[in-house]
Formats: structure tokens, C-alpha cells, sequence
């Protein structure tokens, strides 16, 4: 028998709920149940055909070996191309680091400044990775609460008065899972003016939705305010926007002083992303865009149905969602933790959603529902909800 004893930081380590709500809904699948899933955060669109055509022609191309570590150049070059088409930034293509997904570049950001007796602050309900990664590198993580009186858009008064002098990073995150908040323009406006009086704190924008926002929203990206680009690390990728989650390929902008930290870390965890995603990333980005148009025009759709649908059940109240594609109903009314919606929703109405409790401890009272799947399938899941809510008592 072993006798393994491992590291400590283990035990700090947590994990991403969606996936243990997957497997649980897959088993029961197995087992012959009659499973619906709003849990998970991917696209439930295939990659458009052109750029699966461009990772087989490069395979067939020979493109079989290591690339440079932070990415092949004309990789690199279509980023910063695309970040000017879309936000109008400068960007220089020696700031892009590539990487397999968007979470490699949250994990080297909170290794790069976290260790402890360092803060960092993040959102909560928020992405949990973000907490768990912070608190595996030994800082101590500063939630901020994203509020749904404020329509779960971020608050920049609450996350500068958190602020310490031991504060290293802040996380933000618009448009956002698990709440679907976008923040506006004003706000963001006053987070980076309130920034600059505080030059010992980096930034990390998590972008990754930036291309799903509704109701007559758009984007502010970061990248747009360059009195803070010597502090701004921007994420965003290809996993939610080209429906390329399984691909694994994501990007940040670095400012020019984390560049070559970065780029070792990616040396020491990963040496490259696969080749062939690269070349099928190139193609995403430089050809026809109307398969993310089709895709966003199709989220908006359900967005409105399932918005106006969770709010006529009874003891749910949903705020509208602005972007990416989750709605976050308060629950609170049902009687019921958000625990026990998960688990009752998943054992008797065979819909799988995720607990609030799952993107942090202000998450109680909130479930997320991803709305990556059938219309058809959210009415379903919802009428089935309300079978249950029925035989509450
Ligand atoms: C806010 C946010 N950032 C990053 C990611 C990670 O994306 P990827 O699958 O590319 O690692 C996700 C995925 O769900 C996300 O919701």
C-alpha cells in the first residue's frame, strides 16, 4: 500500500461545478433518464465547417510539431487585427500570448502576482475558477459582491474601496458568467479612473463573452482605455464566440512587462498550443463572420424566452440578461437553498442547472440556467420545473 502524501495547497484547490453537474446528468442519462441540460457553458453549435476545414488542412499540411511558445506569428498578427476591427485598440501582436483555452491565462495571471499575504479581488457569484485559483496560490481572495439590483453589472465604487495596499490584481468580468451581467461603459469608465490611483494594481478583463450582448448593448473592452495597458492583462478566445470549447485555444494581451513571464510559464506548463488549432484559429478570425452572427441572433431568441419564462414561475424572479448566455433567477421564493433546486430539478424534473452556491457564497439564492440549448428543450425543462415547484409544499 502507498503512502502519498501530498502537497498541502491541494486542499485549497477547488473546482468548477458544471462539470460535476455533467457527469451526474450523464449518469443519469445512462441510466435511461430523461435528462435536459441548462448546465453547461458551451455553445450547442458545431464549429462553422471552414474553420474545421483549416485544422484538417493543416494537419494534412505537415503543421505537426512544436510552435512558439506564445503562438504562431500570423496567429497572433489576426488577434490584434481582430481586437482593432472590434474595439478599435492598437495592439501589438508581440502582446498576444496564446494559449489552449481561457482559463491557462486566469491561472498564470493569479500565479504571477499571488503568494501569500497578498489580496486579490474578484467577482462573487463569479467564474470559480477565479477563487479557487487564488486561493491555491496562497492569496487571499476578496470577493466583491456583483449585486442584482445593479442588474449584476460589476460596481466600481465596491471593488476601488477594497483596495489595500496589498492588493495585487483585480478580476472583472463583463459580460459575465454565471449572472449574464454587462456592465456599462460609465462604470467601467470610473474603475479605470479610480485605478490610476492605485499604480501597484493589475487588471485582468475577462472578455471571453465579448461578442454576446443584447438588447442593444456592445462591448467596452479594456483594451479601450490606454492609460492602464502598462497593468491590463484581456482575455477572450475562440471557445464561446467560434463554438470551439473542445479546441482548446484562448489568448490574452499582456502588457510588455508580464510578456516574458508569461511566456515561461507557458514553456513550463504546455510548450505550445497544438499546431493545427492555431491555423484553425487563424481562419476563425479572418473568415466570414456570419455563423457568430447566426449564433448571438439565436441566443438573443432564447434569451427572451427564458427570461420572460423563469419569471412567471412561482417563487422566481430573473433580471434580464445582457450578455454571454446565462440567466441567474432569484429563487428565494420557491422556499427552497439553491442546493436543493439543483439537486430536486436534476433527481425529479431530470433538468440540469447549476447552484447560485457554486460561483461563491453570494450566489445563495440564485441558480443558473444556460440557455445553450433548443428553445423547444427550455420549455420543456421549465414546465417540468414547475411540476415540481407544484408538489412543494
Ligand atoms: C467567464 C469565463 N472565462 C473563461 C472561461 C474559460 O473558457 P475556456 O473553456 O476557453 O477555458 C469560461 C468558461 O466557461 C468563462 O465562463
Amino acid at each position: 500500500m502507498s503512502q502519498l502524501i501530498y502537497a498541502d495547497s491541494l486542499s485549497r484547490l477547488g473546482t468548477e461545478s458544471a462539470f460535476v453537474v455533467l457527469a451526474r446528468a450523464q449518469k443519469l442519462a445512462a441510466e435511461g433518464k430523461d435528462i435536459i441540460s441548462l448546465s453547461i457553458g458551451q455553445p450547442d453549435f458545431k464549429t462553422p465547417q471552414h474553420i474545421v476545414e483549416a485544422g484538417i488542412k493543416a494537419l494534412r499540411d505537415g503543421h505537426h510539431g512544436y510552435t512558439p511558445a506564445n503562438g504562431i506569428a500570423p496567429l497572433r498578427e489576426a488577434v490584434a487585427a481582430d481586437l482593432h476591427r472590434r474595439h478599435g485598440a492598437e495592439v501589438n501582436p508581440d502582446n498576444v500570448v496564446v494559449v489552449p483555452g481561457g482559463k491557462p491565462t486566469m491561472y498564470f495571471a493569479v500565479l504571477m502576482f499571488g503568494q501569500p499575504g497578498v489580496e486579490i479581488i474578484y467577482p462573487n457569484p463569479g467564474f470559480p475558477i477565479y477563487e479557487s485559483v487564488i486561493k491555491y496560490s496562497g492569496a487571499t481572495p476578496v470577493p466583491v459582491e456583483i449585486k442584482e439590483e445593479n442588474g449584476f453589472a460589476f460596481s466600481a465604487d465596491a471593488i476601488l474601496s477594497k483596495i489595500t495596499t496589498k492588493t495585487r490584481l483585480i478580476i472583472i468580468n463583463s459580460p459575465a458568467n454565471p449572472t449574464g451581467g454587462a456592465t456599462p461603459k460609465a462604470e467601467i469608465d470610473k474603475l479605470v479612473k479610480g485605478l490610476l490611483k492605485h499604480p501597484h494594481v493589475a487588471l485582468l478583463s475577462d472578455e471571453i463573452y465579448s461578442q454576446m450582448l443584447y438588447g442593444g448593448r456592445s462591448h467596452v473592452s479594456l483594451l479601450q482605455y490606454p492609460e492602464i495597458r502598462d497593468r491590463l492583462i484581456m482575455l477572450d478566445g475562440w471557445s464561446k464566440t467560434y463554438a470551439m470549447t473542445g479546441w482548446r485555444l484562448g489568448y490574452a494581451v499582456w502588457p510588455d512587462s508580464a510578456v516574458e513571464h508569461v511566456t515561461r510559464l507557458c514553456i513550463n506548463d504546455h510548450s505550445c498550443v497544438n499546431a493545427a488549432t492555431q491555423y484553425a484559429g487563424i481562419a476563425a478570425l479572418t473568415g466570414p463572420q456570419d455563423a457568430v452572427i447566426k449564433m448571438v441572433a439565436e441566443f438573443d431568441k432564447r434569451r427572451e424566452i427564458i427570461v420572460r419564462e423563469l419569471n412567471k414561475l412561482p417563487g422566481f424572479r430573473c433580471a434580464d440578461s445582457g450578455g454571454a448566455f446565462y440567466a441567474f433567477p432569484n429563487i428565494e421564493g420557491t422556499g427552497l437553498t439553491s442546493r436543493e433546486a439543483q439537486n430536486r430539478f436534476l433527481d425529479e424534473a431530470g433538468v440540469a442547472t447549476i447552484s447560485g452556491t457554486s460561483f461563491g457564497s453570494y450566489g445563495e439564492g440564485y441558480l443558473r440556467f444556460s440557455y445553450a440549448n433548443s428553445t423547444e428543450n427550455i420549455l420543456e425543462a421549465l414546465s417540468r420545473i414547475r411540476k415540481v415547484l407544484g408538489n412543494l409544499n
